[in-house]
């Protein structure tokens, strides 16, 4: 083994890291705490990145306006979703395998989102097992398996560990090749299993593989989640059911028909149909669709507060940090994430305040300037 060619990984900081004024920074950092071939995996996105790629150019799109003599001084952030309080909308999106940037996981992720009062949507793909890694009125995210009755047993069991709502994830029927996952060799680690799942059958119940098939029309997709499997999840649960990855108008009102309670407008980070638009370039289309009052979710490229004010004013009720937690993880395990989450929480803040805006309710696409340089 070749050990000389692999940058050392510094061990978790137990303290917060003096020279990190912002959440962003926790991005830089990452490289230094995790193997590269986490670090890829984790960074990439589907084919060859356009849709991670598009998700930052989104943002850079748009200028916040400051406003002047505005009395802000009964300002906060409060919310409410899916009808519990929040002090903030900003909220930890499902991602998988948090061991991947430090030993205590999911576990301290969770932890992390207590101590700053923040929403943690747990993934189905855990390094923990769900009755560990549930934060205060944290939600959780679903994906079908193969058999009913094993989604069933699932939901059940996330019912039971007091989780608030079901977020269903539709926008990954395929797995699409990660390449700079695949580039840099990796591997989920032996200690990285989908502890979740453990006990179920998750053959994929057709394969696309007979004389003439797709694995794609034949297989993948006749596996993958269907309008009545959304009207099966409601009937079975009293949980709000809310959809993730949603990107066309016309899914998000037809969802909103059939009674789902919000939707979550996401390219899944990049990670699923490579050329996708970032939402951030639809969410203000899907707004107008659906109407005011329907709740929407955003996430996608956030990496700062004035990022999350931006798609808190095309439309979104309340934003998910991705990979960013990921990052703050490795870096410094439950403090790193909790630091993270009050910096992005002061920067939303100051956004507002210096926007005067004194509450997410005031923030409208008023608040935006559309600048056309690039
Ligand atoms: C994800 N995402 C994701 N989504 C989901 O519904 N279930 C999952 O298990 C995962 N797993 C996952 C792993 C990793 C490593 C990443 C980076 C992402 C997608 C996630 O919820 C979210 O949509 C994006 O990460 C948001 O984009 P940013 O904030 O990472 O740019
Ligand atoms: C991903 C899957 C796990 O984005 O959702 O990697």
């Amino acid at each position: 083994m070749n050990m000389s060619s692999s940058p050392a990984v510094s061990s978790p900081l137990t303290a917060i890291p003096a020279d990190i004024r912002n959440a962003q920074d926790y991005a830089a950092l990452a490289p230094h705490f995790m193997p590269p071939s986490h670090y890829a995996y984790i960074a990439g996105g589907s084919g060859y990145g356009q849709s991670v790629a598009a998700n930052v150019a989104a943002f850079e799109q748009w200028a916040i306006y400051p406003r002047l003599l505005r009395d802000v001084s009964h300002g906060h952030t409060r919310i409410t979703l899916a009808g519990d309080d929040y002090a903030h909308p900003l909220l930890l999106a499902p991602v998988a395998f948090h061991k991947l940037a430090h030993a205590n996981g999911e576990v301290d992720t969770a932890r992390a989102a207590d101590a700053t009062e923040t929403c943690m949507i747990a993934s189905t793909q855990s390094s923990y097992p769900l009755e560990q890694t549930v934060a205060r009125r944290g939600w959780f995210q679903l994906y079908l398996l193969p058999r009913r009755e094993d989604t069933l047993h699932l939901l059940r069991r996330a019912e039971a560990a007091g989780y608030r709502a079901i977020v269903l994830t539709m926008d990954a029927p395929i797995q699409v090749a990660n390449r700079r996952a695949l580039a840099a060799q990796f591997q989920l680690p032996a200690d990285c299993v989908n502890v979740n799942l453990r006990g179920y059958d998750l053959t994929p119940r057709f394969a696309g593989d007979g004389p003439g098939e797709s694995r794609f029309f034949q297989g993948a997709m006749r596996g993958a989640p269907s309008w009545d499997d959304i009207r099966w999840i409601m009937d079975a649960t009293r949980l709000p059911v809310w959809v993730k990855g949603v990107l066309h108008p016309d899914d998000a009102v037809a969802l909103r028909d059939a009674g789902v309670s919000g939707i979550a407008v996401s390219n899944h980070g990049g990670r699923s149909l490579d050329g996708a638009p970032s939402g951030l370039d639809v969410l203000a289309a899907i707004r107008a669709a659906v109407g005011a009052q329907f709740p929407v979710l955003y996430d996608g490229g956030i990496l700062s507060g004035s990022d999350a004010f931006k798609a808190l004013a095309l439309g979104a009720d309340a934003v998910a940090i991705g990979r960013l937690q990921l990052y703050a993880l490795s870096v410094a395990g439950a403090l790193g994430v909790a630091h993270m989450l009050k910096l992005l929480r002061e920067e939303l803040e100051i956004c507002m305040a210096m926007a005067g805006c004194a509450t997410i309710g005031d923030i409208d696409s008023g608040t935006l300037l559309r600048q056309l340089r690039r």
